[in-house]
């Protein structure tokens, strides 16, 4: 069943410019972050948002759970249009969606104990009396590995490692028992030799609670680790989207196959040619015409910079937008 459905998504940012570029220009510019994107989530997937720096990635998370609006196009989640939806309409759903971000560090409030920090949703939604709530934290840090929880309930903050602060936000997120959650980039900010440990965390969820997950990372060994399904970003577009195994042993689009060229752990199972892009990533105001990394790809042809090319199915639930193909 279909969880989350995602059509034709855009969110464009306004650009701030200064008062003399104002003057010299008054044409609004705008950082087209997310241009039309469209994919399916079903329930009980990990489904992964690939890409480098920039190319949308959080903004598609935050536009998924509205904390962002819209420009246009449709969010359905479970079974509900929620697009536009009214902070109103949005506060029952925000019990079945949560978000975990980046920082660990930024997003726990200095000054509230861990333990309150977890059972704080539980009181913020009505759900559970002080009591209650304490008891159901209690058992949430034994279920993350905080133990014995008794003495993480009292600790703040910054008593607490990264690894054991981004558990406590993986706890309060899962205590909601959610059934959608957004990661963006949950591990780059803690330390390599914890990563496994908080994504094994996040999988055992995904088994206990049938939790369906967007997860966001620029690292496709780290989406290798822990998806059903993988979607490639660039600059504010979808160009590849495939079950893992697939995308690694398959993959179609040149920015795909780039981005696994640079990935040392999956480039000795390579069987095909090596990609290396040229130059950088263009900037999103004014992004390249028709398919936009044809000024770096190798294999560029002239139909690449006039039109853009669509997701297109290929079989085996794959979709690649090149016209190469
Ligand atoms: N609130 C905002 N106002 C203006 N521009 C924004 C805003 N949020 C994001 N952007 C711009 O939109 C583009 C996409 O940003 P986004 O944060 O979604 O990328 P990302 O893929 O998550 O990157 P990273 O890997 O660095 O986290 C970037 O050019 C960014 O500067
Ligand atoms: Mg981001």
């Amino acid at each position: 069943m279909v969880l989350l459905s995602v059509s034709n998504l855009k969110k464009y940012f306004p650009l701030q410019k200064s008062f003399i570029e104002r003057v010299i220009s008054r044409r609004k510019q705008y950082v087209k972050a997310v241009d039309g994107i469209s994919f399916i989530i079903r329930e009980g997937e990990v489904f992964s948002l690939v890409g480098e720096s920039g190319c949308g990635k959080t903004t598609t998370g935050r536009l998924i759970v509205r904390l962002e609006t819209p420009d246009s196009g449709k969010i359905v989640f479970d079974g509900k249009d929620i697009t536009f939806a009214k902070e109103k309409e949005l506060r029952p759903l925000r019990r079945k969606m949560q978000i975990i971000f980046q920082d660990p560090y930024a997003s726990l409030n200095p000054r509230m104990t861990i333990g309150d920090a977890i059972a704080e949703p539980l009181i913020i939604h009505g759900i559970a009396d002080k009591r209650e709530a304490r008891e159901k934290a209690l058992e949430m840090l034994v279920n993350v590995g905080l133990t014995p929880p008794e003495l993480f309930y009292k600790a703040y903050p910054h008593q607490l490692s990264g690894g054991q602060r981004q558990r406590v936000v993986i706890a309060r997120a899962m205590i909601l028992k959610p059934k959608f959650i957004v990661a963006d980039e949950p591990v780059s900010m803690i330390d390599v030799s914890l990563r496994a440990s908080i994504l094994k965390l996040l999988m055992k969820f995904k088994k206990d609670f049938n939790l369906t997950m967007l997860f966001i990372t620029h690292d496709l060994a780290v989406a290798r680790l822990i998806s059903d399904v993988v979607a490639v970003m660039y600059l504010g577009k979808i160009v590849e989207i495939a079950p893992v195994d697939e995308l690694v042993e398959n993959p179609l689009h040149p920015y795909t196959k780039a981005l696994l060229s640079s990935v040392p752990t999956i480039v000795p199972q390579m069987k095909r040619e090596k990609i290396i892009l040229k130059g950088d990533v263009p900037n999103p105001i004014n992004p390249p015409s028709g398919c936009r990394l044809h000024p770096r790809c190798p294999l560029a042809i002239e139909r690449c910079s006039k039109e853009e090319p669509k997701l297109k199915y290929v079989g085996n639930n794959h979709y690649v937008a090149c016209h190469l193909l």
